[in-house]
């Protein structure tokens, strides 16, 4: 077990829906503790250089048109394992298929307004970290 830092956006469906103090008291149940937080509204420019590994899939047009589509939460989360704890909680991409309990089978509608990102490995995160937070953003918790 190590302490990682992940990259955390809670979507703009989970602003319109006015649970984001319910999606981050799952974070925090996890185990998992808020480093950095920002709400913001994206630029197109801003979303499609965030997704920009994905711009050849079909999705991609449709994926930066929901992100720009109303304020975004990006949060840096530190904890035992964080990018996979916050992976397990986000539950599948789709959540037709995620598991009962988690984030998007409780508060996502569909693949396309999924409610939550989480970055899915140590090296995207460190990179999408540094996308959203300069390093002084950053609050470490001593206790
Ligand atoms: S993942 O989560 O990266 O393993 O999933 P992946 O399938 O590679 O998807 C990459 C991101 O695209 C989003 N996605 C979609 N958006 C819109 N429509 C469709 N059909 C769709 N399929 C996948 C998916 O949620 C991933 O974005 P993030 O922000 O990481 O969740």
């Amino acid at each position: 077990m190590s302490v990682e830092r992940t990259l955390s956006i809670l979507k703009p469906d989970v602003i319109a829906k006015n649970v984001v103090g319910q999606v981050i008291a799952r974070i925090e149940s996890a185990g998992l503790k808020v480093i950095a937080a920002r709400m913001t509204h994206l630029t197109q420019a801003e979303a499609e250089g965030f997704y920009a590994v994905h711009r050849e899939r079909p999705f991609f047009g449709d994926l930066v048109k929901f992100m720009i589509s109303g304020p975004v939460v990006v949060m840096t989360l530190e904890g035992e394992n964080a990018v996979a704890t916050y992976r397990d909680i986000m539950g599948a991409t789709d959540p037709k298929k995620a598991a009962a309990g988690t984030i998007r089978a409780d508060f996502a509608d569909s693949i396309d307004e999924n409610a939550v990102h989480g970055s899915d490995s140590l090296e995207n995160a460190a990179n999408e970290i540094a996308y959203f937070f300069r390093s002084i953003e950053l609050c470490p918790r001593t206790r």
